[in-house]
């Protein structure tokens, strides 16, 4: 997003234009820095040529999945509705690993008639099942065990996921149990070990720690794994002053960890390839004077994008018309939904805004439009993606009559 005359610009189109058109609130997807978070991350890692498969919590959109699978990336999926929506959108089943810690019996089912790459298991009794229904199917299937490395991410305790006290994964106690029973059942094929230690990720060190941890096990078991996969997690810079996760560092963590081990890495990134692409527009309906500070109430609220108020995020937010002219009071960004914690961010310093201007909500690509909700019947808003000076609806806005 860039500035020309004072006139905010998604690529090649402006943001007022988008706003007239659209109607807000609008979510904007930019393709060319899709592609180029894409070829960066590749590049990142281009000496081993890592599976990368697409998180696709991070962005649900089918027309975003399809775009994503033309780079050739696979998919992570946590459901049968994440598994369905990436077979819509054409990613191949070669390419597609499926976590979480509560896959039914309908959803292992699903994925096994699908071919999937990998069932990722994170318990004894998922194990079981897999090996249940693979045995009445009479197939054998391919399956990963994630461990929990029991490793700080130094992320927000709520996305953080390596860590013992964590749902996610299993002991090495349980880890080496596992690797046995697989080993005694005639259709499961163990071919990998997955990890993800968290997300927002901004220190290389907890990947280190979690690479040795890898290692060690994977010494201790003495079983070929096919395939390692570390999971997603790398952070991005939601404000100036964050510093940037060191690719480098990790990238040469995990050559070491290749020269003792033979194996494929898959990679299950979704904020650092979506996260920065996404841009939510939305008009101001009402300036309300708070005494010390001036409520600017947004048609986004906390049903668009959520982050904020589940995880005191804060994103950027910019104007659409800049001007020089600089408010006295303080702002607090808010939504009109009926909680308190429907509060984007509070600026003590902005320019001065009146009721109809627009601003824009900066880097709510991954984990934005996923985490939206109907709260208090509010229609979600509409998504688009846009590329040069092409602007392509990719989800229409709901209406009320779908609600109600
Ligand atoms: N793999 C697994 C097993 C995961 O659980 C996740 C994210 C990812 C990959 C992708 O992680 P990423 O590369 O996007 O960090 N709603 C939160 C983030 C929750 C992440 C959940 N798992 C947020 O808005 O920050």
């Amino acid at each position: 997003m860039k500035y020309s005359k004072n006139k905010l610009f998604i690529e090649k189109v402006s943001v007022l234009n988008i706003a007239n058109k659209f109607q807000t609130p609008a979510y904007c997807y930019s393709y060319s820095k899709l592609k180029e978070n894409i070829n960066n991350f590749k590049k990142n890692f281009k000496s081993f040529s890592p599976l990368v498969c697409f998180s696709v919590k991070s962005n649900t959109n089918v027309n975003i999945i399809k775009e994503i699978k033309r780079f050739g990336l696979g998919a992570d999926v946590v459901s049968k509705g994440e598994l369905m929506l990436a077979l819509k959108a054409g990613v191949d089943p070669n390419k597609i690993v499926f976590s979480g810690v509560g896959k039914t019996n309908e959803e292992i089912n699903f994925a096994i008639e699908k071919k999937i790459l990998l069932i990722n298991a994170e318990s004894k009794s998922e194990i079981r099942e897999i090996d249940k229904i693979a045995k009445r199917k009479r197939k054998i299937v391919q399956v990963g065990i994630r461990l929990n490395p029991n490793t700080d991410a130094k992320t927000l305790k709520q996305i953080s996921t390596g860590k013992s006290e964590n749902k996610f994964g299993v002991n090495s106690k349980t880890f080496y149990e596992l690797v046995n029973y697989c080993k005694n059942s005639k259709n499961i094929s163990l071919q990998c070990l997955s990890v993800h230690i968290g997300s927002q990720i901004l220190d290389y060190k907890p990947y280190e720690r979690m690479l040795k941890a890898v290692s060690n096990i994977i010494i201790k078991t003495k079983h070929k794994f096919k395939f390692v996969d570390l999971g997603g997690g790398m952070g991005i810079s939601y404000s100036d002053k964050i510093k940037k996760l060191n690719y480098k560092k990790y990238n040469l963590a995990i050559k070491n960890f290749l020269k003792i081990h033979d194996t494929k890495i898959i990679f299950e990134p979704g904020r650092s390839i979506i996260g920065n692409t996404g841009t939510l527009v939305s008009k101001i309906i009402y300036i309300k004077d708070g005494g010390a500070k001036k409520f600017i109430i947004l048609d986004a609220a906390m049903n668009d994008l959520m982050r904020p108020a589940l995880y005191g995020a804060v994103h950027k937010i910019l104007p659409v018309n800049k001007s020089n002219s600089v408010s006295t009071n303080a702002y607090e960004f808010v939504g009109p939904i009926c909680e308190s914690t429907d509060k984007f961010v509070t600026l003590k310093k902005f320019q001065k805004l009146k009721e109809k201007d627009l601003v824009a909500i900066c880097d709510v690509g991954a984990y934005g439009m996923s985490l939206s909700s109907n709260y208090n019947l509010r229609p979600k808003a509409v998504e688009l993606l846009i590329n040069g000076r092409k602007v392509k609806k990719i989800k229409n806005r709901q209406k009320h009559t779908d609600l109600i």
